[in-house]
């Protein structure tokens, strides 16, 4: 699969999102090694902790169907209502989510906006020395 259409999966999934606190909504859409796509959104919630990141919504529904083998994802978020005038990196629990499943130099973030622009970037850039399964003997 081409990263654009990726792109394209992460915003259709944001028009998914559960936003009334925030306002903020995101999308996202992961890659299965083959060739799935997983599509996530953020969840909010009144008591605010409980609200779940749009990346770790595509993971836990991924991981839920039993997949383990992931090869990208391509996240993009804004203002609820607007267009994604920036890059929205993901947060570092998804990304510590992201370390549980991925390889730290084989998988592929891809942020984009709605200008077109997109920059794409390994686990191991947005989460520099960092703790995993290996850790721990797994
Ligand atoms: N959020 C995501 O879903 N993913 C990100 O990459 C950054 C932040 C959500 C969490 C919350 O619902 C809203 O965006 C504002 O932080």
């Amino acid at each position: 699969m081409q990263d654009a259409e990726l792109v394209r999966l992460a915003f259709e999934a944001r028009e998914h999102a559960y936003t009334p606190y925030s306002h903020w909504t995101v999308g996202a859409a992961l890659l299965t090694a083959d060739g799935q796509v997983y599509q996530g959104c953020n969840i909010e919630n009144a008591a605010y902790t409980p609200s779940n990141c749009a990346e770790r919504t595509a993971f836990f529904k991924a991981i839920y169907d039993g997949v383990r083998d992931f090869e990208a994802i391509a996240v993009v978020g804004g203002p609820e209502g607007q267009p994604a005038p920036e890059f929205c990196a993901p947060c570092g629990v998804c990304r510590q989510v992201m370390r549980e499943f991925c390889d730290l130099d084989d998988f592929r973030i891809i942020l984009a906006d709605s200008a077109g622009r997109s920059k794409t970037y390994t686990l191991r850039e947005l989460l520099p020395e960092s703790f995993g399964p290996e850790n721990l003997g797994r």
